[in-house]
């Protein structure tokens, strides 16, 4: 019988007995975190998925996240716990607006962010994350680049390269709402504290910023900065992972209407019914698979 008091117990248990890992992304609420195998950001939890072992893997995330380990995990059972769990910017492009773009840029290499549906990765000649979209850019041979779906992460690689950055018009609405005026208010605020930002925001925010990072890069640069104060401009679950790894440091959110209610609909309950009835599960069809799995297998190289 399950108990609804104390789910971790039937977690442990059930996590056993499916030979099951718990993947979570950085965003997730904390008690999540806690009973995970691995928190990271999109990137670590790409390579999680296809280098642990274990029959099935319960994503705690958004939906592109479980599709990237399906892809990369053929042969594992992957599982989102909320199946509703999305990601908004994911959906501001469609395959057949790409095969478009591609149309009138023949020449042009395609990279698309790990943020997309498996079909727009089948359409793009590269993959990336917030953790190494510029190198992934430097390492191609084309001078001209289309990059979707994300404008902001587009504009900050440009920034390294001279290289022609084509931007598609997507966004992240949370991270696309932080404002440089919140950024100057926090300083004022908190004058000994460096400010620490995700690329998904906007190019005047990250003006203002003394460091960008992915989530992980973010929580890297906390532990091992010699100051002792930070103003986070990301999702405001990240500072659940900040607080235990980093305890002698104090971070404010930059911006506390950062929520991702997406990354918000998994909880210990919706685990435990995941690994209990291996549902609701996320499989991508072959012949998408292989072609997506071109693109990510390409980024991991890089
Ligand atoms: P990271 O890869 O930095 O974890 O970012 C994922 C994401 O969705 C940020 O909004
Ligand atoms: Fe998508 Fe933004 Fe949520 Fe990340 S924070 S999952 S980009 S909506």
């Amino acid at each position: 019988m399950l108990d609804t008091l104390t789910p971790q117990n039937d977690i442990i248990r059930l996590k056993e007995e499916r030979n099951a890992i718990i993947l979570a992304h950085n965003y997730q609420i904390g008690e999540v975190q806690d009973i995970a195998d691995v928190v990271g950001d999109s990137l670590e939890l790409s390579r999680a998925a296809a280098e642990i072992d274990g029959e099935v893997i319960i994503f705690c995330g958004v939906d592109f996240m479980a599709e990237t380990a399906a892809i990369l995990s053929p042969e594992k059972i992957v599982v989102l716990p909320a199946a509703d769990a999305c990601c908004p910017m994911a959906q501001m492009i469609t395959p057949a607006e790409l095969r478009f773009a591609k149309s009138l840029h023949k020449d042009a290499a395609v990279v698309c962010y790990v943020n997309t549906t498996a079909e727009v990765k089948a359409e793009s000649d590269i993959c990336c994350t917030s953790s190494n979209a510029v190198k992934v850019v430097q390492s191609l041979d084309q001078d001209e680049v289309i990059f979707v779906p994300d404008r902001n992460l587009a504009r900050y690689a440009a920034r390294f390269t001279k290289k022609e950055i084509l931007p598609w018009e997507g966004f992240c609405i949370v991270h696309d709402q932080i404002t440089a005026d919140q950024v100057r208010t926090a300083r004022e605020r908190h004058p000994q504290a460096e400010v620490l930002v995700h690329p998904e925001c906007r190019p005047e925010v990250i003006d203002c910023a003394d460091h960008v990072a992915s989530t992980s890069g973010i929580i890297r640069h906390v532990c091992i900065a010699q100051e002792k104060e930070f103003i986070i401009g990301t999702e405001v679950g990240i500072l659940h992972r900040i607080s235990h790894e980093c305890p002698g440091k104090r971070c404010y959110p930059l911006s506390e209407a950062a929520v991702c209610r997406n990354m918000k609909k998994t909880d210990l309950l919706t685990v435990r019914d995941a690994l209990d009835r291996l549902q609701p599960r996320v499989t991508v069809p072959p012949g998408i698979a292989r072609r997506a799995r071109r693109a990510i297998d390409r980024m991991l190289v890089v």
